[in-house]
C-alpha cells in the first residue's frame, strides 16, 4: 500500500511542477506535457483502481485545470491514451485469455479472407470502418451490426473494440466497426453524429459485397458512441440521404448532457472531459439541451419521434454504472416508450460501464464473467426476434 501512496504523491508533485513551470504556451512542450500527464494519470488510476470506487474521479480532481484542459485539447494525448489502453490490456489478457489475444492479433491469410479493414466512408483519416464478414461469396445475406465505440467524444477506436466486430461475426452477423472524427480534431458532436450517418450510407451501399443485408442494419452504440448515434437518428433532417437502421441498441449512454455534466462535475472529471467543448462547441453557441437526445425527444410530437426512431429500440444500462448513471437511460426510455414501436429497456444489476462489452469481447464460454444478468447476445436475440 505504501508504494501505491508514494506513486500517487510523486505523480501529484509532477502535476504541481509542470503547472508551476507553465510550459503550456509552447505547442511542442504542451504536447509533451499533455502526453506525460495522461500517461501518469493512467498509471496512477490503474494502480489505485482495485482500492477505490472511483479512482478516475479521485485522480482527475487533483490535476490542475490548466493541465486537464491541455490533455483534453491535445489530439496526441488521446492517441497516447488509446495506445495505453491496449498496452495495459493485451499483455494482461495474453496470460489469462491467450486464445482471445491470438484472435485479436490474428493477421493470417485465413483471417484476412474474413475481414476488410480501413474502408473509407469519408475523406477524413478517422472516417474509416472495418468489416468482419464470412468467407465470400455467400448466398444468404446476413443481418449487419454497425458498432459505434464510446470514449467520451475524444478517445476510443475501432481497433480497441476489434473483438466486438469479430464476435458479431461469430454470432452470424456481418460486423462493422467504425471510427469517427473525435474531439479535438472535430469540434462538435454534430460532426460525430454526421459520421454515424455517413457510415450508415456506406454500409447500405457497400455491405452486399461482404454478404451483408443492406435492409437489415442494426446500429449498436456504447456510451458516447450511443449518444452520437441517437443524436444522428433524432437530427436526421441533417442526413436526409442516410438510411434508417432496422434497430438501434444503446449500451450505457449519456442521453442528457446537462445532467451528465453535473455528474462529471460531482466526480471531478469535468475539466479533462471533452463533454463541454464537444457538446456546446468551443464558442458556447450551442446549449447542452440541443445535444441531449432526451430533451430533443421530449420536444417532439409522437408522430415526429416515430418517423425518426427505428421500429426497434433497445436501451441497456447497468445500475451500478458510475461513469454514466443509469437514470440517463431510464429518462430517455420514458420519452420513447409511448411511441408505437418495439422499445425495450434492459437494466442489469451489475456490469458497470463496460462489463457487458468486455464479456462479449472475451467470449461466451468463460465462467468468471462479471455480468451474469444480461448479455449482448440476449439483447440481440431479442432485437432479431422482434424485427
Ligand atoms: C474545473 O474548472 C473550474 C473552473 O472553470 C473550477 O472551478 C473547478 O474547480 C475545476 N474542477 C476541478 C476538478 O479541477
Ligand atoms: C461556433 O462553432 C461552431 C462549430 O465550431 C460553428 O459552426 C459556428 O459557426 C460557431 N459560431 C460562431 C458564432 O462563431
Amino acid at each position: 500500500m505504501r508504494s501505491y501512496v508514494n506513486l500517487v504523491l510523486v505523480s501529484l508533485l509532477f502535476f504541481i511542477f509542470v503547472d508551476l513551470v507553465k510550459p503550456l504556451a509552447n505547442p511542442f512542450l504542451r504536447g509533451l506535457v499533455a502526453r506525460s500527464t495522461i500517461t501518469a494519470t493512467v498509471a496512477v488510476i490503474s494502480v489505485l483502481n482495485p482500492f477505490l470506487k472511483d479512482a478516475e474521479g479521485e485522480v482527475a480532481r487533483r490535476i490542475p485545470k490548466s493541465l486537464s484542459n491541455a490533455v483534453r485539447d491535445t489530439p496526441e494525448a488521446w492517441s497516447t491514451f488509446n495506445a495505453l489502453t491496449l498496452a495495459l490490456t493485451v499483455p494482461a489478457l495474453a496470460i489469462t485469455k491467450p486464445k482471445i489475444v491470438q484472435q485479436f492479433l490474428d493477421n493470417s491469410p485465413a483471417a484476412q479472407a474474413t475481414q476488410s479493414l480501413d474502408q473509407p466512408y469519408g475523406p477524413a483519416a478517422l472516417q474509416k470502418l472495418d468489416v468482419y464478414h464470412h468467407p465470400l461469396p455467400h448466398n444468404n445475406l446476413r443481418p449487419v451490426v454497425l458498432f459505434v465505440h464510446g470514449g467520451a467524444w475524444s478517445h476510443g477506436s475501432k481497433v480497441i473494440f476489434r473483438m466486438v466486430g469479430k464476435q458479431f461475426r461469430e454470432e452470424g452477423f456481418v460486423g462493422v466497426n467504425m471510427n469517427y472524427r473525435r474531439y479535438p480534431n472535430s469540434a462538435s458532436v454534430i460532426d460525430q453524429a454526421a459520421d454515424v450517418g455517413k457510415a450508415l450510407i456506406w454500409t447500405r451501399d457497400n455491405i452486399k459485397r461482404f454478404g451483408g443485408d443492406p435492409a437489415n442494419i442494426i446500429l449498436v452504440g456504447h456510451s458516447s458512441g450511443a449518444h452520437i448515434s441517437a443524436l444522428h437518428l433524432l437530427l436526421s433532417e441533417n442526413q436526409p440521404a442516410s438510411p434508417p437502421p432496422s434497430a438501434f441498441v444503446s449500451l450505457c449512454a449519456p442521453f442528457d448532457i446537462t445532467n451528465h455534466y453535473e455528474w462529471e462535475t460531482s466526480r471531478g472529471v469535468e475539466n479533462i472531459s471533452a463533454l463541454k467543448p464537444a457538446n456546446s462547441f468551443q464558442n458556447r453557441t450551442r446549449a447542452f439541451a440541443e445535444s441531449s437526445p432526451t430533451l430533443i425527444a421530449a420536444a417532439m410530437t409522437q408522430e415526429e419521434l416515430k418517423t425518426r426512431m427505428p421500429p426497434v429500440v433497445h436501451l441497456y444500462h447497468a445500475i451500478d454504472d458510475t461513469t454514466v448513471p443509469s437514470m440517463s437511460t431510464s429518462d430517455f426510455y420514458t420519452e420513447l416508450e409511448s411511441i408505437n414501436t418495439d422499445i425495450k429497456m434492459h437494466l442489469s444489476e451489475t456490469g458497470g460501464h463496460g462489463g457487458i462489452l468486455v464479456d462479449f469481447m472475451l467470449g461466451t464460454d468463460t465462467s468468471e464473467n462479471s455480468n451474469p444478468t444480461t448479455t449482448i447476445q440476449d439483447i440481440i436475440k431479442d432485437v432479431i426476434h422482434i424485427s
